[in-house]
């Protein structure tokens, strides 16, 4: 039988362990490739002396593993940050932000030398924008913002948890963007990141991955940019 998505995450986050640098502090990001990450991480934890982290989530289960977390302000520097991606494409950029962490994945993204992506292979594409754009936006912004990506052709709507807008750990609100054609990721980031409001738009072109780990049923797949 062909492997599970969950399998092919499974092996990501255990070939992700290749690029710790033993004793070294590492950026950890969010969602269910990251669990599976985290889970290997525990089986090496005498490695790593703490983590910096993108969520709460993934700090709850740092924790529980037994590694310490640190405040991103106490860390000057990370030599990797691992994360996956809802998307990425041949050139190392990505579109974040499906389980609402995306300031704090770019924020600790930043402090790190490279960034290792973690995917299985659904989320490899020849061109970003069919997952839709997460962007975090103040909420008096809203609005504004929708106009905005109205004129760029797009829809954005707002993410919301149950009858409520979703909050974020930044307490702010998410947009989902469709329908945007995004043929220059770098362009198109440094756009948005220029609208009132706006504080954390979803394409990591900036930020890109220096090397993604695709699980594919013939293994693991690497991508280095
Ligand atoms: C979190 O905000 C996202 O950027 C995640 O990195 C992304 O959604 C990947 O999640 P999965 O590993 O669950 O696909």
């Amino acid at each position: 039988a062909s492997p599970t998505q969950d399998e092919l995450k499974a092996l990501v986050a255990q070939a992700a362990l290749a690029y710790l640098v033993p004793g070294q502090i590492i950026g950890v990001g969010t969602g269910s490739t990251v669990n599976q990450f985290i889970e290997a991480l525990a089986r090496v934890k005498d490695q790593v002396p703490a983590a910096v982290s993108s969520s709460e989530a993934s700090t709850e289960r740092l924790r529980a593993i037994g590694i310490a977390v640190l405040d991103a302000n106490e860390v000057e520097r990370l030599s990797v940050y691992i994360d996956g991606a809802d998307e990425i494409d041949g050139q190392g950029c990505m579109i974040k932000g499906g389980g609402a962490a995306l300031t704090r994945e770019k924020i600790v993204a930043a402090l790190a030398e490279r960034f290792i992506c973690i995917a299985d292979e659904s989320k490899l594409v020849e061109k970003l924008g069919a997952f839709p754009l997460p962007v975090e936006v103040v909420p008096m912004a809203c609005e504004h913002v929708v106009r905005r990506f109205q004129a760029l052709g797009g829809t954005a709507s707002l993410r919301m948890r149950g009858s409520d807008p979703l909050v974020t750990d930044n307490g702010q609100h998410i947009l989902d963007v469709r329908g945007l054609s995004i043929e220059d990721p770098l362009a198109l980031e440094s756009a948005i990141n220029q609208w009132p409001g706006v504080v954390t738009v979803g394409i990591f072109a900036h930020q890109r991955a220096q090397v993604c780990l695709l699980g594919t049923p013939k293994g693991v797949r690497t991508l280095s940019y």
